[in-house]
């Protein structure tokens, strides 16, 4: 550890480490709080692995008894998704009673205040109004538009960009209109299950979208939570010695049989996670898969699981533990777990000390 001693004299990356800290570790599950959805998006891989038929919505009393044995098992963090989480405000405000949340929304309902004051609430955008209308519906409705007027002004919400890779050229039209509302901007990455190819294929590569994301970046450095090392990682694929898949995963449900195995004889993971389905008791692989290929997958938060649990990794050198530090800080500022109007302030310091690295 002399190592981070030395990294530790730096009082930017110290004082980042020292609210984390203080913040406390993170034992994570997530939730579907509901299998019904107003929706049928593109390649969602929720409906594409049928998930909304392996756990149908258990009732009230299940629910509860759910929150009360993950709040004995010692879970303090819950990543609630679906279904459309805004279908059901009064699970949501049990949830984030009890726990530290956030909460995945496709905007069209809007999730109410009260009770829920605090709650980080990604909206999800998947390209400009025409490419969004077409992804999210039959072309016909500007969702982008309806999620801007639900939450216009909200201090809850921050947009959840999913860019697929040959819509590179949507992102800055996209990203300025997300930033005249004054919210930031967290991105993820098209996962084509489906394989439907085309504009979503991911065999094309995500370099387009990595090199507007990062201009994204340099231009509006107070705004995209995303950072460039993040961007890299889940692009490439590579961390260190480690390529994306399955066998590195680090999100897989500790107590899915099928992932036994792997937990205890493969790469580390989160070993307190569960993904649950809408039945709230049975799990499954991980969050975004039940049967699907790794090979499609480029999903944010799972990502930012890999990198979060690989402190180790990143000691070996000043820059790599910036590297490691920032992504953790950026994960505790988006989900609220810090002082968030202070975390948005460190944006731009952030941002510009990655650039310097490299
Ligand atoms: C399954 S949705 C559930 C929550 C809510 N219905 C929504 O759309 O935000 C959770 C998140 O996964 C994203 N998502 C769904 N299918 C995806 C895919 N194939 N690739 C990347 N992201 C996807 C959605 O945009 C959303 O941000
Ligand atoms: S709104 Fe969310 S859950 Fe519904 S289909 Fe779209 S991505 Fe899937
Ligand atoms: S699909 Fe699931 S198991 Fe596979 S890499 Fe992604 S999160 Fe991990």
């Amino acid at each position: 550890m002399t190592g981070l001693k030395n990294y530790l004299k730096d009082p930017f990356l110290k004082s980042m480490y020292e609210e984390i800290r203080e913040a406390g570790p993170i034992r994570s599950i997530s939730v579907d709080i509901t299998h019904k959805c107003n929706l049928r998006c593109q390649g969602c891989y929720f409906f594409a692995e049928g998930m909304e038929r392996a756990g149908k919505n258990g009732d009230e009393a299940t629910f509860d008894g759910f929150i009360a044995r993950e709040l004995e098992r010692g879970t303090n963090f819950v990543t609630i998704v679906g279904g459309e989480p805004g279908l059901v405000p009064d699970r949501l405000r049990k949830l984030h009673a009890n726990f530290r949340v956030n909460v995945a929304s496709n905007g069209l309902i809007p999730i109410p205040l009260e009770g829920l004051e605090s709650m980080p609430i990604g909206v999800a955008v998947w390209g400009d109004h025409a490419t969004d209308a077409q992804l999210r519906g039959d072309g016909s409705q500007d969702y982008f538009s309806q999620a801007m007027s639900h939450y216009r002004d909200d201090p809850r919400a921050f947009w959840y960009y999913t860019v697929a890779p040959g819509c590179a050229h949507e992102i800055e039209s996209v990203v300025g209109q997300c930033v005249a509302l004054g919210q930031p901007v967290l991105f993820n990455y098209y996962s084509d299950i489906e394989e439907r190819g085309g504009v979503l294929g991911y065999r094309q590569g995500f370099e387009q979208v990595r090199a507007e994301i990062d201009r994204m970046i340099e231009h509006y450095p107070e705004w995209i939570f995303t950072t460039r090392y993040f961007n890299d990682v889940v692009t490439s694929g590579r961390l260190f010695d480690q390529h994306w898949g399955y066998e590195v995963c680090t999100n897989l449900s500790n107590n899915y049989t099928e992932n036994l195995d792997r937990l205890a004889h493969g790469a580390p993971g989160n070993p307190h996670f569960r993904a649950y389905n809408a039945d709230f008791s049975s799990t499954r692989r991980c969050c975004t898969g039940t049967e699907r290929d790794c090979a499609s997958c480029f999903d944010t938060w799972e990502h930012f699981s890999w990198i979060m649990v690989h402190m180790r990794k990143h000691l070996g050198s000043q820059r790599d533990f910036t590297h490691w530090m920032t992504t953790m800080y950026v994960f505790y500022l988006v989900n609220r777990l810090v002082d968030f109007d202070e975390g948005m302030k460190r944006l731009p310091e952030i941002h510009s000390r990655l650039a310097a690295i490299a």
